[in-house]
Protein backbone atom coordinates (compact mmCIF):
# COMPACT_ATOMS: atom_id res chain seq x y z
CA UNK A 1 0.00 0.00 0.00
CA UNK A 2 1.34 3.65 -0.91
CA UNK A 3 1.50 5.92 2.16
CA UNK A 4 1.27 9.49 1.79
CA UNK A 5 3.51 10.59 4.40
CA UNK A 6 6.35 7.88 5.75
CA UNK A 7 5.35 8.49 9.51
CA UNK A 8 8.21 8.86 12.04
CA UNK A 9 7.97 6.48 14.68
CA UNK A 10 8.72 3.35 12.73
CA UNK A 11 10.11 0.76 15.22
CA UNK A 12 12.56 -1.04 12.92
CA UNK A 13 13.32 -4.91 13.69
CA UNK A 14 15.63 -6.11 16.31
CA UNK A 15 18.49 -8.42 14.16
CA UNK A 16 18.25 -10.75 16.98
CA UNK A 17 14.15 -10.90 16.17
CA UNK A 18 14.83 -12.10 12.80
CA UNK A 19 17.51 -15.10 12.92
CA UNK A 20 17.16 -17.99 11.03
CA UNK A 21 16.71 -19.71 14.25
CA UNK A 22 13.33 -18.07 14.41
CA UNK A 23 12.24 -19.06 10.52
CA UNK A 24 13.57 -22.68 11.67
CA UNK A 25 11.86 -22.65 15.25
CA UNK A 26 8.01 -21.67 13.17
CA UNK A 27 9.12 -24.21 10.84
CA UNK A 28 9.64 -26.83 13.40
CA UNK A 29 6.39 -25.75 15.03
CA UNK A 30 4.32 -25.97 12.42
CA UNK A 31 5.80 -29.67 11.06
CA UNK A 32 4.97 -30.87 14.87
CA UNK A 33 1.51 -29.63 14.38
CA UNK A 34 0.81 -31.06 10.61
CA UNK A 35 2.70 -34.27 11.61
CA UNK A 36 0.49 -35.23 14.84
CA UNK A 37 -1.98 -35.80 12.16
CA UNK A 38 -4.68 -33.31 13.61
CA UNK A 39 -5.48 -32.12 10.61
CA UNK A 40 -6.52 -35.43 8.86
CA UNK A 41 -7.60 -35.51 5.49
CA UNK A 42 -6.37 -32.16 4.73
CA UNK A 43 -3.11 -32.76 4.96
CA UNK A 44 -2.36 -35.83 2.05
CA UNK A 45 1.34 -36.41 1.28
CA UNK A 46 2.47 -34.92 4.31
CA UNK A 47 5.90 -35.99 3.78
CA UNK A 48 7.57 -34.67 6.90
CA UNK A 49 10.29 -32.98 5.69
CA UNK A 50 13.27 -31.39 6.98
CA UNK A 51 12.45 -28.02 8.83
CA UNK A 52 14.93 -26.32 6.88
CA UNK A 53 13.90 -27.26 3.68
CA UNK A 54 12.86 -24.67 1.32
CA UNK A 55 9.77 -26.07 0.77
CA UNK A 56 6.77 -26.12 3.44
CA UNK A 57 4.80 -28.55 4.78
CA UNK A 58 2.55 -30.11 2.42
CA UNK A 59 -1.64 -29.34 2.53
CA UNK A 60 -3.62 -30.29 -0.12
CA UNK A 61 -6.37 -29.62 -1.50
CA UNK A 62 -8.98 -30.63 -3.89
CA UNK A 63 -9.45 -28.78 -7.22
CA UNK A 64 -13.00 -26.67 -6.67
CA UNK A 65 -15.91 -27.04 -7.86
CA UNK A 66 -17.14 -23.42 -6.81
CA UNK A 67 -18.08 -21.41 -10.13
CA UNK A 68 -15.14 -18.61 -11.19
CA UNK A 69 -12.73 -20.84 -8.53
CA UNK A 70 -10.08 -21.54 -11.00
CA UNK A 71 -8.90 -19.46 -13.49
CA UNK A 72 -6.61 -20.89 -15.81
CA UNK A 73 -4.29 -18.20 -15.69
CA UNK A 74 -0.50 -19.03 -15.42
CA UNK A 75 0.36 -19.00 -11.84
CA UNK A 76 2.43 -16.52 -10.32
CA UNK A 77 6.16 -17.92 -9.17
CA UNK A 78 6.10 -19.06 -5.81
CA UNK A 79 9.20 -16.76 -5.09
CA UNK A 80 7.54 -14.10 -6.32
CA UNK A 81 4.38 -14.31 -4.32
CA UNK A 82 6.13 -15.18 -1.23
CA UNK A 83 8.93 -12.30 -1.42
CA UNK A 84 6.59 -9.82 -2.37
CA UNK A 85 4.44 -8.77 0.09
CA UNK A 86 2.26 -6.21 1.94
CA UNK A 87 2.15 -7.11 5.80
CA UNK A 88 2.86 -4.08 7.39
CA UNK A 89 3.30 -5.39 10.95
CA UNK A 90 6.92 -6.88 9.75
CA UNK A 91 7.59 -3.53 7.87
CA UNK A 92 6.43 -1.51 4.81
CA UNK A 93 9.22 -2.23 2.04
CA UNK A 94 7.62 -5.44 -0.16
CA UNK A 95 10.50 -7.52 0.73
CA UNK A 96 10.47 -6.86 4.33
CA UNK A 97 7.91 -9.32 5.43
CA UNK A 98 9.77 -12.78 3.87
CA UNK A 99 12.84 -10.83 5.71
CA UNK A 100 11.57 -10.48 8.95
CA UNK A 101 7.92 -12.84 9.34
CA UNK A 102 10.00 -15.48 10.53
CA UNK A 103 9.72 -14.83 14.26
CA UNK A 104 5.61 -15.08 13.74
CA UNK A 105 4.95 -17.57 16.02
CA UNK A 106 1.96 -19.59 14.40
CA UNK A 107 1.46 -22.66 17.09
CA UNK A 108 -0.85 -22.52 18.91
CA UNK A 109 -3.31 -20.40 17.33
CA UNK A 110 -6.63 -19.83 18.35
CA UNK A 111 -9.52 -18.09 16.55
CA UNK A 112 -12.10 -16.13 18.65
CA UNK A 113 -15.33 -16.22 16.80
CA UNK A 114 -17.69 -13.49 19.01
CA UNK A 115 -20.52 -11.07 18.75
CA UNK A 116 -23.86 -11.62 17.26
CA UNK A 117 -23.62 -15.65 17.46
CA UNK A 118 -25.50 -18.53 18.65
CA UNK A 119 -22.65 -20.21 18.99
CA UNK A 120 -19.67 -18.00 20.25
CA UNK A 121 -16.65 -20.37 20.24
CA UNK A 122 -12.85 -20.10 20.77
CA UNK A 123 -11.31 -22.80 17.51
CA UNK A 124 -7.97 -23.61 17.25
CA UNK A 125 -6.44 -24.06 14.42
CA UNK A 126 -6.43 -27.53 14.73
CA UNK A 127 -9.98 -27.41 14.80
CA UNK A 128 -10.20 -25.15 11.88
CA UNK A 129 -8.18 -27.41 9.55
CA UNK A 130 -10.68 -30.17 10.17
CA UNK A 131 -14.07 -28.19 10.01
CA UNK A 132 -14.25 -28.38 6.51
CA UNK A 133 -12.69 -30.03 3.41
CA UNK A 134 -9.58 -28.08 1.84
CA UNK A 135 -10.05 -27.31 -1.52
CA UNK A 136 -7.61 -25.58 -3.52
CA UNK A 137 -8.85 -21.75 -5.61
CA UNK A 138 -6.41 -20.33 -8.20
CA UNK A 139 -7.78 -16.56 -7.52
CA UNK A 140 -6.20 -13.74 -9.27
CA UNK A 141 -5.19 -11.62 -6.53
CA UNK A 142 -5.15 -7.53 -7.44
CA UNK A 143 -3.37 -5.00 -4.87
CA UNK A 144 -4.68 -1.68 -4.75
CA UNK A 145 -1.35 -0.40 -6.00
CA UNK A 146 -1.64 -1.18 -9.04
CA UNK A 147 -0.07 -5.08 -9.64
CA UNK A 148 -1.51 -8.89 -9.40
CA UNK A 149 -0.85 -12.45 -9.28
CA UNK A 150 -2.09 -15.32 -9.50
CA UNK A 151 -1.73 -17.57 -6.85
CA UNK A 152 -3.71 -21.32 -5.39
CA UNK A 153 -4.59 -20.96 -2.32
CA UNK A 154 -5.58 -23.82 -0.17
CA UNK A 155 -8.44 -23.25 2.23
CA UNK A 156 -12.51 -23.50 2.43
CA UNK A 157 -15.38 -21.22 1.66
CA UNK A 158 -15.63 -18.88 4.94
CA UNK A 159 -19.63 -19.57 4.80
CA UNK A 160 -18.58 -23.45 6.11
CA UNK A 161 -17.33 -21.26 9.48
CA UNK A 162 -19.82 -18.56 9.50
CA UNK A 163 -22.93 -21.51 9.40
CA UNK A 164 -21.30 -23.48 12.14
CA UNK A 165 -21.87 -20.57 14.57
CA UNK A 166 -25.03 -19.08 13.76
CA UNK A 167 -25.22 -15.46 13.23
CA UNK A 168 -28.19 -13.99 14.97
CA UNK A 169 -30.97 -11.84 12.45
CA UNK A 170 -29.49 -8.87 13.42
CA UNK A 171 -25.77 -9.67 12.32
CA UNK A 172 -24.95 -7.42 9.13
CA UNK A 173 -21.30 -7.52 9.14
CA UNK A 174 -18.72 -9.17 10.24
CA UNK A 175 -14.88 -8.02 11.73
CA UNK A 176 -11.82 -9.65 11.06
CA UNK A 177 -8.98 -8.94 13.56
CA UNK A 178 -5.39 -9.68 12.75
CA UNK A 179 -2.70 -10.83 15.41
CA UNK A 180 -0.63 -7.49 16.76
CA UNK A 181 2.49 -8.98 18.97
CA UNK A 182 4.75 -6.33 19.57
CA UNK A 183 6.90 -8.73 20.97
CA UNK A 184 7.31 -10.50 17.46
CA UNK A 185 5.77 -7.96 14.91
CA UNK A 186 8.79 -5.33 14.88
CA UNK A 187 6.22 -2.70 13.06
CA UNK A 188 3.17 -2.69 15.15
CA UNK A 189 3.41 0.51 17.14
CA UNK A 190 4.57 2.43 14.10
CA UNK A 191 2.18 5.05 12.94
CA UNK A 192 1.25 3.66 9.20
CA UNK A 193 -1.20 2.38 10.63
CA UNK A 194 -3.57 2.04 13.71
CA UNK A 195 -3.16 -1.64 15.25
CA UNK A 196 -4.56 -4.30 15.35
CA UNK A 197 -5.46 -4.76 11.33
CA UNK A 198 -8.99 -4.93 10.96
CA UNK A 199 -10.79 -5.33 7.54
CA UNK A 200 -14.31 -6.22 7.40
CA UNK A 201 -17.18 -7.22 5.09
CA UNK A 202 -20.92 -7.28 4.92
CA UNK A 203 -22.53 -10.77 5.87
CA UNK A 204 -23.37 -11.40 2.29
CA UNK A 205 -19.72 -11.41 0.90
CA UNK A 206 -18.68 -13.21 4.10
CA UNK A 207 -21.43 -15.86 2.93
CA UNK A 208 -20.09 -15.89 -0.83
CA UNK A 209 -18.54 -19.42 -1.49
CA UNK A 210 -15.55 -17.49 -3.13
CA UNK A 211 -14.64 -15.82 0.34
CA UNK A 212 -11.60 -18.28 0.89
CA UNK A 213 -10.78 -18.76 4.89
CA UNK A 214 -7.09 -19.49 3.80
CA UNK A 215 -4.49 -21.77 5.32
CA UNK A 216 -2.22 -22.69 2.41
CA UNK A 217 -0.83 -21.96 -1.22
CA UNK A 218 1.09 -24.11 -3.86
CA UNK A 219 0.11 -27.34 -1.76
CA UNK A 220 1.68 -25.99 1.32
CA UNK A 221 0.92 -24.22 4.62
CA UNK A 222 1.09 -20.61 4.05
CA UNK A 223 4.20 -19.35 5.01
CA UNK A 224 4.57 -16.18 7.42
CA UNK A 225 4.51 -13.90 5.71
CA UNK A 226 1.73 -14.74 3.54
CA UNK A 227 -0.68 -14.62 6.51
CA UNK A 228 -0.09 -17.96 8.20
CA UNK A 229 -1.21 -19.70 10.02
CA UNK A 230 -4.87 -18.72 8.86
CA UNK A 231 -6.29 -15.33 6.63
CA UNK A 232 -8.92 -14.03 4.30
CA UNK A 233 -8.83 -13.74 0.37
CA UNK A 234 -11.51 -11.98 -1.29
CA UNK A 235 -10.45 -12.24 -5.06
CA UNK A 236 -12.87 -9.72 -6.17
CA UNK A 237 -11.69 -7.21 -3.62
CA UNK A 238 -8.65 -4.91 -3.33
CA UNK A 239 -5.53 -7.38 -1.65
CA UNK A 240 -6.07 -4.90 1.59
CA UNK A 241 -9.54 -6.60 2.40
CA UNK A 242 -7.88 -9.58 2.93
CA UNK A 243 -6.50 -10.01 6.46
CA UNK A 244 -3.33 -11.97 7.21
CA UNK A 245 -2.55 -13.86 10.28
CA UNK A 246 -6.53 -13.85 11.89
CA UNK A 247 -7.17 -14.03 15.52
CA UNK A 248 -10.69 -12.47 15.79
CA UNK A 249 -14.00 -13.05 13.89
CA UNK A 250 -16.75 -10.41 15.57
CA UNK A 251 -20.04 -10.36 14.18
CA UNK A 252 -22.02 -7.05 14.22
CA UNK A 253 -24.43 -4.97 13.46
CA UNK A 254 -22.54 -2.17 12.27
CA UNK A 255 -20.12 -1.44 9.42
CA UNK A 256 -16.79 -2.22 10.81
CA UNK A 257 -14.35 0.61 11.19
CA UNK A 258 -11.22 -0.82 8.98
CA UNK A 259 -7.64 -0.38 9.31
CA UNK A 260 -7.03 1.45 5.88
CA UNK A 261 -10.32 2.78 5.92
CA UNK A 262 -9.70 4.84 9.21
CA UNK A 263 -6.01 5.81 8.17
CA UNK A 264 -7.26 7.46 5.03
CA UNK A 265 -11.13 7.16 4.38
CA UNK A 266 -10.93 8.98 0.99
CA UNK A 267 -8.66 6.53 -0.75
CA UNK A 268 -9.95 3.16 1.26
CA UNK A 269 -13.56 3.00 0.98
CA UNK A 270 -15.46 -0.25 2.59
CA UNK A 271 -16.53 -2.13 -0.14
CA UNK A 272 -12.91 -1.61 -1.60
CA UNK A 273 -14.40 -4.00 -4.87
CA UNK A 274 -11.54 -3.84 -7.54
CA UNK A 275 -13.35 -1.26 -10.16
CA UNK A 276 -11.35 -0.34 -13.15
CA UNK A 277 -13.53 2.79 -13.57
CA UNK A 278 -13.22 4.51 -10.06
CA UNK A 279 -9.58 6.01 -9.71
CA UNK A 280 -7.74 5.92 -6.15
CA UNK A 281 -7.08 10.03 -5.64
CA UNK A 282 -4.09 9.75 -6.72
CA UNK A 283 -3.59 6.93 -8.98
CA UNK A 284 -5.66 5.39 -12.08
CA UNK A 285 -6.80 1.70 -11.41
CA UNK A 286 -7.23 1.19 -15.17
CA UNK A 287 -4.88 -0.95 -15.90
CA UNK A 288 -2.35 -3.23 -13.94
CA UNK A 289 1.18 -4.94 -13.86
CA UNK A 290 1.44 -8.64 -13.20
CA UNK A 291 4.17 -9.75 -10.89
CA UNK A 292 6.74 -11.79 -13.09
CA UNK A 293 5.82 -10.12 -16.21
CA UNK A 294 7.23 -6.54 -15.43
CA UNK A 295 10.25 -6.05 -17.92
CA UNK A 296 10.83 -3.03 -19.31
CA UNK A 297 8.83 -3.29 -22.25
CA UNK A 298 5.62 -5.49 -20.50
CA UNK A 299 2.76 -4.48 -21.92
CA UNK A 300 0.28 -3.56 -18.66
CA UNK A 301 -2.90 -5.60 -18.51
CA UNK A 302 -6.17 -4.04 -18.22
CA UNK A 303 -7.99 -4.46 -15.11
CA UNK A 304 -11.18 -6.23 -15.08
CA UNK A 305 -14.35 -5.20 -12.91
CA UNK A 306 -14.42 -6.55 -9.82
CA UNK A 307 -11.25 -8.57 -10.64
CA UNK A 308 -13.06 -10.37 -13.07
CA UNK A 309 -15.62 -12.10 -10.88
CA UNK A 310 -18.21 -10.17 -11.61
CA UNK A 311 -20.66 -12.64 -12.98
CA UNK A 312 -20.27 -14.19 -10.20
CA UNK A 313 -20.38 -11.78 -7.12
CA UNK A 314 -22.11 -8.84 -9.14
CA UNK A 315 -25.47 -9.68 -8.14
CA UNK A 316 -24.17 -8.50 -4.49
CA UNK A 317 -24.09 -5.30 -5.25
CA UNK A 318 -26.91 -4.70 -7.85
CA UNK A 319 -28.54 -0.75 -7.49
CA UNK A 320 -25.32 0.10 -5.26
CA UNK A 321 -24.20 3.19 -6.78
CA UNK A 322 -20.60 1.72 -7.17
CA UNK A 323 -18.69 5.39 -7.33
CA UNK A 324 -19.85 6.18 -4.17
CA UNK A 325 -19.75 3.33 -2.56
CA UNK A 326 -15.97 2.51 -3.75
N1 LIG B 1 -3.00 -8.24 6.64
C1 LIG B 1 -2.32 -7.75 7.70
N2 LIG B 1 -2.52 -8.30 8.90
N3 LIG B 1 -1.42 -6.75 7.55
C2 LIG B 1 -1.20 -6.16 6.34
O1 LIG B 1 -0.39 -5.22 6.24
N4 LIG B 1 -1.75 -6.11 3.95
C3 LIG B 1 -2.85 -6.29 3.01
C4 LIG B 1 -3.37 -7.73 3.01
N5 LIG B 1 -3.49 -8.25 4.35
C5 LIG B 1 -1.91 -6.64 5.22
C6 LIG B 1 -2.81 -7.72 5.41
C7 LIG B 1 -2.49 -5.90 1.65
S1 LIG B 1 -2.27 -4.22 1.40
C8 LIG B 1 -2.40 -6.79 0.63
S2 LIG B 1 -2.20 -6.27 -1.00
C9 LIG B 1 -2.43 -8.24 0.87
O2 LIG B 1 -2.50 -8.56 2.25
C10 LIG B 1 -1.17 -8.84 0.29
O3 LIG B 1 -1.18 -10.21 0.39
P1 LIG B 1 0.08 -11.04 -0.16
O4 LIG B 1 1.30 -10.45 0.48
O5 LIG B 1 -0.18 -12.44 0.24
O6 LIG B 1 0.09 -10.85 -1.64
Amino acid sequence: MLIKTQADGFLHPVSSDITPQGIYTGRRDMVRLMASGVAGAALAGWAGRQALAQTGPKLAGAKSAVPGAVTMEKVTDYKDASTYNNFYEFGTDKADPAKNAGTLKTTPWTVEVEGLVKKPAKYTLEDLLKLSPMEERVYRLRCVEGWSMVIPWVGYSLSALIKLVEPTSSAKFIEFVTLADPKTMPFVGSRVLSWPYVEGLRMDEAMHPLALLTFGMYGEVLPNQSGAPVRLVVPWKYGFKSGKSIVKIRFTDKQPATAWNKAAANEYGFYSNVNPDVDHPRWSQATERRIGEDGLFAKKRKTLVFNGYEAQVGQLYAGMDLKKNF
